[in-house]
């Protein structure tokens, strides 16, 4: 068994880091404030084949891994959460179930432009009355002809309005439950679909979050995604990897906040020596490593079994319960070491405080994940 990086996850991570904390970090407060969608990095990242990293380079992918993939969401939201999001649910949401279930046309049509940045990709499942509840959606979608018709709606919809494309689940027949559960691709100006208000939201501000309306919304018979009553399997199947992106994530929100609390503990100087020297903080500082390690250890094993052909979606679970958990846990902690200064918006730990919070929430509350380890472990 090894711990090291490979010489490829290596390079990706400096590459990513260079990046990050060049066209990224400058922006990420201000974005913040501004409530501002970064637009202008989405061809940026493209350039450096950030949004298709574990894919293969046939399809215009970067060839590269799932654990690559961990680490560059990790980095990208050690400097900013918001944009380690756009790219996770462009990434493991938008675009993966195209890549894993779609048809030769549908890939043909979809997957390269996604992979190389020409499109943006998002997931819609939650509804008003169907969040823990997944399978409680009430859209529906009917064959009328060579049409299907979708009618209803969506919440909480990450890269809502940016997106080019949408996977949306939908109910084609209600006598099946969970089996009556289709997946579908609604193109951006599919007649009959909407985008809302944004929402205002405490934390990853520069990420659009939206409904999604479907008022007689007309695709073709061919944006069926997978067979009819697969939607829900495909969803499920969806999160399981993209619960390893929210949880790079948290991981990367608590590194970022982990390194300004033991600069600021080296810098700031009470009793006349730094905070640094002082016990109190030594423990909260080493408590802070041990977590982090342990997320960062869950983070990659979920992504290196995502790789190696094993089961992943307790693993995956369990790295996006523990590694939010622990987002929250050092970003309190970091702004405890900062004192009043962390709770004011000139130091970064009170965003990556408010950042930390969405990650026990999506794709999953960490109730979810606990439901889905211990319907593993009972089984
Ligand atoms: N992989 C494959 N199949 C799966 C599966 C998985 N991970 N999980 C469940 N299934 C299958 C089951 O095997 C079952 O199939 P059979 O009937 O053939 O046995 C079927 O799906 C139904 O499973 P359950 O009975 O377990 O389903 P449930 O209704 O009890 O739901 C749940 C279980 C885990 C709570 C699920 O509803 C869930 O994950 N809820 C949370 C949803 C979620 O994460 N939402 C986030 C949306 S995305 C987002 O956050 C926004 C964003 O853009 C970032």
């Amino acid at each position: 068994m090894k711990f090291e990086l490979t010489e490829d996850q290596r390079l990706i991570k400096l590459m990513v880091r260079e990046f990050a904390e060049t066209a990224v970090a400058p922006m990420a407060a201000e974005n913040d404030r501004q409530h501002r969608f970064p637009e202008e990095l989405l061809p940026k990242l493209a350039e450096l084949n950030l949004l298709g990293v574990p894919f293969p380079e046939e399809f215009g992918g970067a060839g590269a891994d799932n654990v690559s993939y961990a680490i560059v969401i990790e980095e990208l939201s050690r400097v900013d959460a918001s944009v380690g999001v756009i790219v996770s649910a462009h990434t493991s949401l938008g675009t993966w179930p195209i890549y894993q279930f779609g048809s030769q046309e549908q890939k043909d049509k979809y997957l390269r432009k996604l992979l190389t940045g020409e499109m943006l990709g998002a997931f819609a499942l939650t509804e008003p009355g169907a969040g823990t509840d997944a399978a409680a959606g009430r859209t529906t979608a009917v064959l009328e002809g060579n049409e299907w018709v979708l009618n209803g709606s969506k919440i909480f919809i990450t890269n809502g309005g940016y997106a080019d494309v949408y996977v949306v689940t939908a109910m084609t027949d209600s006598s099946k439950g969970t089996k009556g559960i289709s997946a579908f691709l609604v193109d951006k100006d599919a007649a009959g679909f909407s985008v809302g208000e944004k929402e205002h939201k405490m934390g990853i501000k520069a990420s659009s979050t939206t409904p999604l309306y479907f008022s007689n919304c007309r695709i073709p018979q061919e944006n069926l995604l997978g067979k009819p009553g697969e939607g829900f399997k495909i969803a499920m199947q969806t999160l399981d990897g993209g619960r390893i992106g929210i949880a790079a994530q948290a991981l990367g929100i608590a590194q970022g906040a982990f390194e300004a609390a033991i600069n600021y503990s080296k810098e700031r100087v009470q009793f006349g020596k730094p905070i640094s020297a002082q016990q109190a903080i030594q423990w909260m500082i080493a408590d802070m490593a041990v977590e982090i390690d342990a997320a960062r250890l869950l983070v990659y094993r979920a992504a290196w079994n995502k790789d190696n052909g094993l089961p992943y979606s307790k693993e995956a679970a369990m790295a996006k319960v523990f590694a939010a958990e622990t987002s929250s846990r050092v970003a309190s902690r970091a702004i405890q070491i900062h004192g009043g200064y962390g709770y004011t918006e000139n130091y970064p730990v009170e965003r990556a405080y408010r950042d930390a919070k969405i990650t026990e929430l999506y794709e999953g509350t960490s109730e979810v994940q606990r439901m889905v380890i211990a319907g593993n472990m009972l089984r």
